[in-house]
């Protein structure tokens, strides 16, 4: 359903009832970003317990102070999610400007308008902000060490965002795929049905996570009023190589995946070589786990058979 929120059109989302009179006492929330992989989860979980006001290009540009700021004032929220963010990390090489001004203006922007709402935020971060060199599971109390622009402007984002909401939920997290992303599953699938054999880089280690399980585990952190920062991950760690193997392996497919060094695919970003996430706080914290990656990646290529 379509409301105007303020100046600008939102989109609300609600599996139970749409009209703003039925849905009095129950949560709002605003989720910035909500056109993107993990944006389209988030309105699709928060739907399930309230109303989600979903904001995202062309209609509301979180770089733009007065037009967050009104459509917070005007949404009333119990809960904002910025989801938004520039994520081309090639790009942001020779852009810098623009990857700053959407990760660390535009979240300091949403940040400073959700707690003058009295409005709790949550944003987005990166395992990109630490360098790979600790080659144990990162925790949130490690000293982050950007190597590439998008990772600068995303920790840049992390300091707008505490600076401007003592209620804030910072959660880093990585190898995102969810529907409808230009994804790492997806792109793999595409070169596995174009191509007689792919080469798969095998140094770069990380852990990959489907947008439904951190979505629901922001719901988890929301729900149980968390604030500081988290990491949230499919738990496990595999690379590169191992990744898509398992993806080509799930989708039933059978060109062949063999491994290469990083260095086989020249790129403008440094990125970690060894990225894996600990979940430890966040388990600590709300008392849940994070299923295994590789039980995420079939759950996902089994809902995209089913949607195909
Ligand atoms: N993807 C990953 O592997 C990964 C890993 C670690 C952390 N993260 C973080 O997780 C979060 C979600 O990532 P994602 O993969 O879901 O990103 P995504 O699919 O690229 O979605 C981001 C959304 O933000 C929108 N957006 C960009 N600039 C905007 C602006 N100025 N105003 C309003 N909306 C704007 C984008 O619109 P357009 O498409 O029109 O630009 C897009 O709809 C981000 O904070 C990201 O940094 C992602």
């Amino acid at each position: 359903m379509l409301w105007r929120v303020g100046g600008v059109w939102g989109i609300v989302y609600n599996t139970a009832e749409t009209s703003r009179e039925a849905t009095q006492g129950t949560m709002r929330t605003i989720v910035f970003g909500s056109k993107g992989q993990l944006g389209l989860d988030l309105c699709a979980r928060f739907g399930r317990d309230g109303e989600v006001i979903a904001a995202d290009l062309p209609e509301v540009d979180i770089a733009e102070f007065a037009a967050v700021e009104e459509f917070v004032r005007h949404t009333r929220p119990d809960l904002v999610i910025n989801a938004a963010a520039y994520t081309d990390v090639e790009a942001a090489e020779d852009d810098s400007a623009a990857a700053f001004r959407v990760n660390e203006t535009g979240a300091g922007n949403i940040a400073r308008a959700s707690a003058r709402a009295g409005a709790p935020v949550v944003y987005y971060s990166t395992d990109f902000v630490f360098d790979g060199e600790k080659h144990r599971p990162y925790v949130p109390e490690d000293a982050p060490a950007p190597l590439c622009v998008y990772a600068e402007s995303k920790l840049a984002g992390e300091k707008a965002t505490r600076e401007n909401n003592d209620r804030h939920c910072i959660i880093r997290t990585a190898w995102l795929y969810g529907p409808g992303g230009n994804n790492f599953v997806e792109k793999i699938l595409r070169a596995a049905q174009t191509r007689p054999s792919l080469q798969v880089i095998e140094d770069e280690v990380g852990s990959p996570t489907y947008t439904l399980d951190l979505a629901e585990a922001t719901a988890v952190l929301a729900s149980a009023g968390a604030t500081g920062t988290y990491h949230v991950v499919n738990s496990g760690s595999c690379s590169r190589y191992a990744f898509a193997r398992a993806i080509v392996k799930l989708a039933g497919l059978d060109t062949p995946v063999e491994p290469c060094p990083a260095g086989a695919f020249p790129m403008k970003a440094k990125r970690p070589l060894y990225s894996v996430l600990s979940n430890e706080k966040y388990e600590t914290r709300t008392g849940k786990t994070m299923r295994g990656w590789q039980e995420a990646l079939a759950d996902y290529i089994q809902r995209r058979r089913e949607n195909q």
